[in-house]
Order: C-alpha cells, then sequence, then structure tokens
C-alpha cells in the first residue's frame, strides 16, 4: 500500500478541526454547520509529477491526495482520465483560437459524478457505512447508484418527479431504492434529512458529506496535469451545488503547496439556468450568501439547485479567482447543444451545453477575448436527457 496523506477535516466557515477517522457530515458546531473538507500533509509529500505519469489515467492516479487510507477499500469502475478536446472547429467558427471541451460523459454512468461517487463511496466502506440515501437531480443518483451496487451499500435516491426516466431506470438497475418527489432538489433535500434522523442512512448530499468534493477536485488534478502544469485563462463550469467549482479552487490550491503548479489561476465562471440563478444574482450584488431561487424546469437538470449548500465558500471563490456568473436560458441550452453536435461530434449534456453559450455571450461582453485559452467542463452525457432534448 502506498503512503496516504490525508490528515483531518476542516471546516470551510469557521476553521473548525475535525477528525476525518469518523463518520461526519457538516461541522458539528451548532450554529455553522459549514463543508468540511478534506487536509492532506502535502508538505510531507515525497510524490513526484513523473511518479503520476508512470501510472494509469484514472482518478487513482493521485490517491496519495485523496482521504481513502487503505487503498482495499478502493470501490472503482474506471473513473477519471478524460479526454482534453481541443474544440477546433467549433472556435474557429465563432472566433476563438484556444478553446477546450475537458469531456467528463465517457465516465461511467454518463457524468462526472462518478468521480464523486467513487471517492465517496470507497470513503463510506472505509468507515464502515452500510446504507446511505441521496437528493438528486438524476446524475448524482445514477452514480451512487453504481457504486453502492459495487460495494454492497445499500442506497435510497429522492428525486424529482421531472428527471428524465432513463436517470430513474438506470438507478432501479442498479438495485437502489428510487422515491420520486413532486418538488426540486430542496425538497428532496429535506425528505433525506429526515430519512437519515429516523433511520440511520448516511446523507450523502452535496457538501454535507466531506468526499464527494475530493472526487470532484480530481478534474481539477487531471486539467493542470494535460495542460502540462500551465493552467489555462478560463474555466467555465456548470453550477448546481457548486461541488466542481470548489473542486477546481480546491486542486489548484493543493498543486501550488505541490510545488506543481506556479501562482496563476485561471478565471472561473459559474454557469447557472436562468430559472435557478440564485448564485448569478448574488455574485452581481455583491452578497456573501445565495438567496434561493426557482423558477421551475430547465432542460439542465443538474442546474435547478436552488440554493448551493456551501453557496458563501462558491462566492469566496468567484471573487477570489476574479471570475464571474452567467444565467443561460433553455433555449440557448438547446441550441449551444446542436452546435457542439455538430461541429465537434460530441452530444453534451444541457449542463455542459450551457457553458457554451455562456461562452459566446461572454465574449459579446468582452469579458472572454479571442485569444483566451478557455476550457468547458462538459460534465455530462446528452444520452440520459433524450427526453429534454427532443421531447
Ligand atoms: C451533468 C451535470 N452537470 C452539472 C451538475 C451540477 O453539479 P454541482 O451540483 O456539483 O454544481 C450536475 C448535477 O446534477 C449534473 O448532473
Ligand atoms: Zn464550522
Amino acid at each position: 500500500m502506498s503512503q496516504n496523506y490525508f490528515s483531518h477535516l476542516v471546516c470551510a466557515e469557521c476553521n473548525k478541526r475535525h477528525d476525518g477517522n469518523f463518520v461526519q457530515n457538516v461541522c458539528t458546531d451548532f450554529n455553522c454547520l459549514g463543508s468540511l473538507l478534506a487536509q492532506y500533509k502535502l508538505d510531507e509529500s515525497t510524490v513526484t509529477k513523473e511518479d503520476i505519469k508512470s501510472r494509469p489515467f484514472n482518478l487513482w492516479r493521485y490517491r496519495e491526495f485523496l482521504p481513502v487510507v487503505n487503498s482495499e477499500n478502493i470501490v472503482t469502475l474506471g473513473e477519471g482520465g478524460t479526454p482534453l478536446l481541443k474544440a477546433d472547429r467549433l472556435g474557429k467558427a465563432f472566433g476563438f483560437s484556444e478553446l477546450y471541451i475537458k469531456d467528463e460523459g465517457g465516465n461511467p454512468t454518463g457524468s462526472f459524478k462518478a468521480r464523486g461517487m467513487s471517492v465517496a463511496i470507497s470513503k463510506a466502506k472505509e468507515l464502515g457505512i452500510t446504507k446511505v440515501a441521496i437528493p438528486t437531480a438524476g446524475n448524482a443518483g445514477v452514480a451512487i447508484a453504481a457504486y453502492g451496487a459495487k460495494a454492497g451499500i445499500e442506497v435510497v435516491v429522492y428525486m424529482p418527479i421531472e428527471t428524465p426516466e432513463q436517470h430513474k431506470q438506470e438507478c432501479r438497475y442498479y438495485g437502489a431504492k428510487v422515491i420520486e418527489i413532486d418538488g426540486n432538489i430542496g425538497d428532496c433535500g429535506k425528505l433525506v434529512t429526515e430519512l437519515c434522523q429516523k433511520e440511520g442512512y448516511f446523507n450523502i448530499s452535496t457538501l454535507k458529506e466531506p468526499y464527494r468534493l475530493e472526487g470532484k477536485k480530481t478534474m481539477g488534478y487531471e486539467l493542470a496535469e494535460q495542460f502540462n502544469w500551465e493552467l489555462p485563462d478560463v474555466i467555465l463550469y456548470p453550477t448546481g451545488g457548486g461541488t466542481g467549482l470548489i473542486g477546481f479552487w480546491k486542486a489548484f490550491e493543493e498543486l501550488e503547496i505541490l510545488g506543481w503548479i506556479g501562482k496563476k489561476r485561471p478565471r472561473l465562471i459559474a454557469v447557472q439556468s436562468d430559472h435557478c440563478d440564485g448564485v448569478v444574482s448574488a455574485f452581481h450584488n455583491k452578497k456573501i450568501s445565495v438567496e434561493a431561487i426557482d423558477r421551475g424546469f430547465t432542460v439542465a437538470n443538474g442546474l435547478r439547485v436552488p440554493k448551493p449548500y456551501a453557496d458563501k465558500l462558491v462566492l469566496r471563490i468567484l471573487n477570489d479567482y476574479k471570475g464571474t456568473a452567467i444565467g443561460i436560458s433553455d433555449k440557448e441550452i438547446l441550441q449551444a447543444l446542436s452546435e457542439i453536435s455538430r461541429y465537434e461530434g460530441l452530444f453534451p449534456a444541457p449542463e455542459g451545453a450551457a457553458l457554451w453559450a455562456a461562452t459566446k455571450q461572454l465574449k459579446a461582453q468582452n469579458i472572454i477575448s479571442e485569444s483566451d485559452k478557455v476550457v468547458l467542463i462538459n460534465t455530462g452525457n446528452g444520452y440520459k436527457y433524450t427526453d429534454n432534448i427532443w421531447g
């Protein structure tokens, strides 16, 4: 077993230290309840970039900087190691010289949620957890159902009734119990909290559990490596709960401590649905937290999150990284999806397509320039959204 540098957990809001060897959800300080961030003894690391390069291209190549202490607990379906595609034809047609798409659609279960769930379920196994519950807009539910099946952990999934049928059925195939709710993901979240309190399930909601974030941060490690440890100028991320955004920030801060990257940071851009744009509104109004906004269904189901749990951290990161936030309509999302498909031979999730619509708008506003090195994180595969895409 290789050395692992996982040390403890720290509250993102009050900095209180928490033990990483016990089952934890959020900061136990009653007035705080902040998200917990895994910490590593990075200054003790002897791992080199060359060590990493010699390993299989999946997320466990960064295992020393992931929280699973005993490698025997790793539950893997081959997640991570996704391609960074240069979107030359799309870029050229719309006046971008350095446009890239990191395509997460090839992950197990078809989305980047596989990264988070591989790490979260592995750590749950390490901590002896046997049953978990989650509110989900779709992809996270499918991913946790698959990793739960692989680990022999019982999974209960609460999903809005409007979620495309493909997501629900795939969960059932993996043996998860699917409970459909006539409401949004926030309503599902309340029922999960109740279930966990009453029946002892472990709550694995976005950022109410520390380790999904660790899986997502590997997108940042991978991207840095794929750009030969020189970060791009702009990264666009489809923001629901914001785990990916926080994951990029966490990855880059860790990589700088490791001495693998320098001080340069990309501008991080949060892209939301204009039906659910609480982060956009809070960011532009210079607020420190988000007020819930929900104007109903969007074709990008993963973006119907009225208020991210770690809203304050998301806003701090957008400010620190000189980013911005923008809301996109369903019509613009579907137009962008057809442009990406036609020019790049890639069928993205609507959440990923929203990023392309945002890129065009931000260029028109002179916030992104023609020569910027721009990366769109296509978080999922369009196959599971055909209900939404062609009705
Ligand atoms: C494809 C896709 N992209 C983006 C998101 C939003 O992710 P996060 O909640 O981490 O911001 C989701 C969430 O369901 C998703 O399924
Ligand atoms: Zn705290």
